[in-house]
């Protein structure tokens, strides 16, 4: 007997973004999905439904009182025949609607009508992502189980910056993937427990005023959410960022090199770890003579701070005789001699892997949306992970942990 296709239900909103939903299609068509566009009155305004059907090779379906669809219950049989429900684009509002469950066309009707998992690929204004109302619906899908990839940030069609520009097709359907397998087979990181530091510390002159950098978290939030993807149970101790929670990690938020260190050991001794990944710009140096009360300006001058050293987490990690994690693994970011750097700094934090990149100004890489990185491992290999997306590179990261002995 023929085994029955993996059917993804795509549904496709109303914004500049749906004629990337058309490579969406292909993909997935490639992977060997079958696939059944939904169009919205919205997204009719971009592509037609023949172009949907055409790449899909099936009807593209888009009224819910569709005559000769209705007669089969079109929504309820779409809900059930479903494998996967993914949501490329998804508008701001058609999110709005699905976190209040509402169902007013086919799309939201068989949202509502599906037990299969959901994924929504959000593209929008960036002005329109970070409104409270977005993030309040956003919040809401993912307490409702709902995955949401991106968005990711770039100019939009809008000609501004910011996040808000729909997933790459390519990386939806690596969730896609993810999210499918994670149903009926085993993930590469399922069983694992994964400890992961991110962003920036803080480190405080007064009650108001602190140390900051400039380190904006991604990549240790972008390999939160791979990790998790692949099956792990993740714990994410992250200082002061601007960034959400990967949906299904556990994340503690501090401000302090002290505090990380801390929420790392507490994280260390409630169970084992296997793979800790150390990607936090953790301070090197607190402020000593830190006061109690808010310094004010005045006659005296300009207050003198005095600086002090901060514990440095993966070094007393990767030393520790207790509770070391299994695999332990440090970031260097170099601007000169990067793989020679690299490796001094593996031996002398005692690291088992360092993962390198070259964060000078030309390469555009601290700050920006893609890396390049070099893996080097305690026991001599060096693998280049070309220049891609954050997201991807720490996909392509977990990989190779995953399989490191
Ligand atoms: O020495 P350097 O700061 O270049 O080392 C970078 C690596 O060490 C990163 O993995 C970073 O997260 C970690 N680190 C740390 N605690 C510090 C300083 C760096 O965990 N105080």
């Amino acid at each position: 007997m023929q085994k029955k296709p993996t059917t993804v239900v795509l549904i496709i909103t109303g914004g500049i973004a749906a004629y990337r939903a058309l490579e969406l299609i292909r993909l997935l068509r490639k992977e060997g999905f079958r696939v059944r566009p939904v169009l919205t009155k919205g997204a009719r305004a971009f592509i037609t439904p023949l172009s949907a059907a055409a790449l899909a090779g099936e009807k593209a379906h888009a009224e819910l009182f569709s005559l000769t669809d209705e007669t089969e219950m079109g929504h309820i049989r779409l809900a059930r025949e479903a494998d996967a429900v993914v949501v490329a684009p998804a508008t701001a509002d058609f999110m709005a609607k699905a976190a209040h469950g509402l169902a007013d066309d086919l799309a939201s009707t068989l949202l509502l009508a599906t037990t299969a998992p959901v994924l929504m690929a959000p593209a929008m204004n960036p002005r329109m992502w970070t409104h409270p109302a977005t993030r309040r619906n956003t919040a809401q899908l993912r307490a409702d189980g709902v995955e949401i990839i991106g968005p990711e940030s770039g100019e939009v069609a809008c000609g501004e910056e910011g996040e808000g520009r729909m997933a790459e097709p390519a990386e939806i359907l690596a969730r896609v993937l993810a999210l499918i397998q994670g149903r009926s087979a085993e993930l590469p990181l399922s069983g694992k427990r994964v400890l992961i530091t991110a962003g920036p510390t803080h480190e405080p002159i007064d009650p108001v005023r602190v140390l900051a950098n400039r380190s904006s978290g991604r990549m240790g939030y972008a390999l939160a959410e791979a990790a998790r993807e692949k099956g792990a149970e993740v714990v994410l101790v992250s200082g002061p960022v601007a960034l959400s929670a990967p949906a299904g990690v556990d994340v503690r938020r501090v401000e302090t090199a002290e505090e990380m260190l801390r929420a790392v050991r507490q994280a260390l001794a409630e169970a084992p770890v296997d793979i800790g990944i150390f990607t936090a710009a953790v301070a090197d140096w607190r402020v000593k003579n830190a006061s109690a009360s808010k310094i004010k300006k005045g006659p005296e001058g300009p207050p003198v701070l005095e600086l002090e050293e901060n514990p440095d987490i993966l070094a007393t990690i990767a030393q520790a005789r207790a509770g070391r994690p299994k695999l332990v693994v440090g970031f260097a970011a170099e601007t000169e001699n990067i793989a020679r750097n690299a490796r001094a700094k593996l031996k002398r934090k005692g690291a088992d892997i360092i993962v390198a990149n070259d964060v000078s100004e030309k390469t555009g890489i601290l700050g920006g949306d893609e890396t390049e990185l070099l893996v080097i491992s305690r026991t001599g290999e060096e693998t280049r992970l070309p220049r891609q997306s954050k997201r991807a590179a720490a996909r392509a990261l977990l990989d190779l942990l995953s399989r490191h002995p």
